[in-house]
């Protein structure tokens, strides 16, 4: 027998979306937060560079020029009535973060300093704005403390290192979760009027990422097995700057502080690609072009496969302010002295731009018409509104989760007044149960780590920077052949019922199977290169057939795709040029 609780509003994941939704909630109804980490190990914490809201502290910038460079650099997919509400909403987002006690670096003057990022301009493009408000190289991570501060002052209830397994859908609408108690091997169920998703992002699918462990994609996955579509997964985001061998990120604040690109010869070759913005270029552009540098023999290295990062010309006083942390990663990982020598990078998968479809109220919506799914929301990397399109900027993500994260937490109060609870059905944790009880007999008990190393290999050769019909098809011949396996035969070593990570990463890998088949699928169909998503076989952006959000929902084993408008607005799609 699972242990039962009631709340109004549940949330999934201590993220800064989560953090931020919990706030808002909590403060109407009764609120709990469930997480699979201690809530400042959540992966807002890695994110390094900055959060950019047109404070206009340095130089001239308004939200309209952001909104502008959100489009262009989404590749004209992202919704612009969305976009117009984050970017108007950032000034605020940062204002409140900082009467939270948020420790921003300053100006001289005192007030939040900024600095550039790739995409952002001021005048629509006419050269790099200081937009992106920082914390040295820790900005997330400073973002997660001062919420949770926040959310501890509160007393916002949270159930810590408890996994979330299923959603309870009753009567078209939710009625609570189920969740698994690491420390004690019990089945929780939740039951609520209203819950959020905020899970984060699925990187783990594949190798080189700068994603940590836990990001698989619990919160989508749940979702698509109980008949929800995700939008737009074909798009995820390659960081051009990510460890050489390891993924682990190098923020783009490196560059936006004057870090150049270069390959063998020594070139600054950014200069070719986006001659006006050269290495603020948005990151689709620098991690293609460093895929071409080094498919076309310029990389650097014995087996010329990297390219460098180069900050030696920054001094070591603007490195140890502003650049503390990322150039320890690169002396501690690659035994490399960045205030000398160039810092080997490569492409490290790094953003879902895809996810949940919602409204700019975190609602899910549940089909081509935008129909709203009572009761459930989503908000953060797991969610897809859509801001970022084809691609996101840097710094956008710190930002969506502190908009979209504050109005998930009010629409759920909204809801929380109005809705009663959904009846709950006889046994909810049954098909939880059944998961659990199925992987704890499969008959392989080496599986789960073989089939995750072969998904996240494959995923990286067939289904990264560069794509192709051929290649995606023969990652969806090896996604079904994992997938058999794990269906029929994975197991676990761990019997026990405490702290029993084994079973859970079983559970987690079976997530990343879902999601990568979604991925694959409408990367396949998608005949046209649009920002993340490049088709060596089709080269070129194709608004005509293309302009189009897609939609995939699990159908047995396959995935069955459908379409949605992008909602256009100031600006009209025209040949991105940087
Ligand atoms: O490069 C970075 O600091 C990453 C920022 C982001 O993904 O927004």
């Amino acid at each position: 027998m699972a242990t039962t609780h009631t709340y109004d509003a549940v949330i999934v994941g201590a993220g800064g979306a989560g953090l931020r939704a919990a706030l808002e909630a909590s403060q109407h109804v009764r609120t709990a937060v469930i997480s699979k980490l201690y809530p400042t190990r959540s992966h807002t914490g890695a994110a390094q560079g900055g959060m950019c809201a047109a404070l206009a502290n340095v130089e001239e910038d308004t939200w309209e020029w952001h909104a502008f460079d959100t489009v262009k650099g989404s590749d004209f997919l992202a919704d612009q009535d969305s976009v117009d509400v984050m970017c108007r909403e950032a000034i605020d987002a940062v204002i409140d973060l900082e009467h939270w006690g948020m420790p921003f670096n300053r100006t001289p003057d005192g007030r939040v300093d900024q600095r550039r990022f790739g995409g952002h301009t001021r005048a629509h493009g006419e050269a790099p704005v200081m937009r992106a408000c920082y914390a040295a190289d820790r900005t997330g991570h400073m973002i997660l403390q001062t919420l949770y501060q926040q959310c501890v002052k509160q007393g916002v209830e949270f159930y810590n290192e408890f996994y979330l397994l299923d959603m309870i859908v009753s009567g078209g609408r939710v009625a609570g979760l189920v969740a698994y108690e690491l420390a004690t091997g019990e089945l929780h169920v939740f039951r609520c009027k209203t819950a959020l998703l905020a899970t984060g992002g699925f990187g783990r699918m594949f190798r080189v990422t700068s994603n940590a462990h836990a990001l698989t994609g619990d919160g989508p996955a749940v979702a698509l097995r109980r008949g929800l579509p995700l939008e737009d997964m074909e798009f995820f985001q390659f960081h051009p700057t990510g460890l050489y061998g390891i993924g682990i990120l190098l923020s783009e604040a490196a560059r936006g502080e004057g870090g150049v690109l270069r390959n063998a010869t020594g070139e600054r070759f950014m200069e070719r690609y986006a001659p006006s913005i050269k290495d603020l270029a948005p990151r689709d552009m620098v991690s293609r072009a460093i895929y071409f540098e080094v498919k076309e023999g310029r990389g650097a290295g014995p087996k010329k496969d990297y390219v460098l990062l180069d900050v030696t010309h920054l001094g070591k006083e603007l490195i140890e302010e502003k650049l503390p942390d990322i150039t320890e990663f690169a002396r501690i990982y690659l035994g490399v002295e960045p205030l000398r020598e160039g810092v080997p990078v490569v492409p490290t998968a790094h953003y879902a731009m895809g996810g949940i479809p919602t409204d700019n109220d975190a609602r899910v919506v549940s089909d081509e018409t935008n129909t709203v799914f009572p009761g459930l929301y989503a908000a953060g990397e797991c969610a897809c509104v859509s801001v970022h399109g084809g691609n996101r900027l840097g710094t956008n993500s710190l930002l969506d989760i502190i908009v979209f994260g504050r109005r998930g937490g009010l629409s759920m109060v909204e809801d929380a007044r109005r809705l009663d609870f959904a009846p709950m059905p006889e046994e909810p944790e049954r098909d939880a149960k059944a998961i659990l009880a199925r992987l704890a007999e499969g008959p392989e008990p080496h599986a789960v780590p073989e089939i995750r190393a072969e998904l996240q290999h494959s995923m990286d050769e067939n289904a990264s920077v560069f794509r192709t019909d051929e290649l995606l098809r023969e990652q969806e011949n090896a996604l079904g052949l994992l997938r058999e396996r794990y269906a029929e035969r994975a197991g676990v070593q761990d019997r026990s019922r405490a702290f029993n990570t084994d079973l859970m990463e079983a559970f987690e890998l079976g997530c990343l199977l879902d999601l990568a088949e979604t991925l694959v699928a409408a990367a396949r169909a998608r005949t046209e290169s649009r920002g993340g998503h490049y088709r060596g076989d089709f080269p070129k952006r194709n608004d005509k057939r293309w302009l189009k959000h897609s939609l995939a929902w699990k159908s047995g084993d396959a995935v069955r795709l459908g379409y949605k408008p992008v909602r256009l607005g100031r600006y009209k799609p025209v040949e991105r040029k940087y």
